[in-house]
């Protein structure tokens, strides 16, 4: 299965992805994972994204696009995947069709997660990372246990760079201004399907597996 999240900031895209990996084996392609990577390893690619997402801005099209290409052509992403912030405004959505072209596949959907915005900010600024495994947690909504068994296991629990009020409002309007239209593209290519982003991080994936016909 071939698909594509839509959403925004804090919708649930990281959190619904890993759980789908774990369970049916899709590979989760993060462009923000694959771009905190760079900036985290110094290079001159995560240098040349880095002002930008401080400021909760997109990064140029032709860098995420460099990025994707070469990811979706390793063998592990043959059996399928799940891009995770990608794309995300118009000319990605038209950079990816030959880049998919080229390695002989196609997409089945794009999932919209559907929340209010009003939300987004509770999630964004509680949300924690552990620092060795990446699982998503949130000082708000996490069990202390899920919290315990991360520092038991020696890891971290890390805030991301971009999870503070201000820069969380300017990606809150980028996605709205820049992703939203996505919406209807994907609409009209026959691809768009919508599950509801609210509630339980377990009830929302029995939503998302029946959508999307797994069992
Ligand atoms: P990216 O990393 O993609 O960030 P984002 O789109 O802002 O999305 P998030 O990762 O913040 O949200 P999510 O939907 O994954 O939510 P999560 O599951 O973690 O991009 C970061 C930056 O990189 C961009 O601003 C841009 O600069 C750059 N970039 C990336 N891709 C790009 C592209 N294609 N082009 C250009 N630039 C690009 O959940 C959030 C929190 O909520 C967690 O704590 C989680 O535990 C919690 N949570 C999840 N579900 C629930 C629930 N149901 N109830 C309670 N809590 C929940
Ligand atoms: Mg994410």
């Amino acid at each position: 299965m071939r698909i594509v999240f839509l959403g925004a900031p804090g919708s649930g895209k990281g959190t619904q992805a890993q759980k789908l990996m774990a369970d049916y084996g899709l590979q989760q392609i993060s462009t923000g994972d694959l771009l905190r990577g760079a900036v985290a390893a110094g290079s001159e690619l995560g240098q040349r994204a880095k002002s930008a997402m401080d400021a909760g801005e997109l990064v140029t099209d032709d860098i995420v696009l460099g990025i994707i290409a070469e990811r979706l052509a390793q063998d592990d992403c043959k059996t399928g995947f799940i891009l995770d912030g990608y794309p995300r405004n118009l000319q990605q959505a038209k950079d990816l069709e030959p880049v998919l072209a080229d390695i002989g596949q196609s997409l089945d959907a794009a999932v919209l997660l559907n929340v209010d915005l009003d939300i987004l900010m509770k999630r964004l600024t509680g949300r924690r990372t552990c620092s060795k495994t990446g699982k998503l947690l949130n000082i708000h909504f996490s069990s202390q246990e899920e919290m315990d068994a991360v520092t038991a296991a020696g890891g971290e629990l890390i805030q991301r760079a971009d999870d503070n009020e201000d820069t969380i409002a300017k990606r809150l309007n980028v996605y709205r201004e820049q992703t939203e239209p996505l919406i209807e593209f994907y609409r009209s290519a026959g691809l768009l399907k919508t599950v509801e982003g609210e509630g339980d991080i377990e009830e929302i994936y029995s939503r998302l597996k029946s959508t999307l016909g797994l069992s």
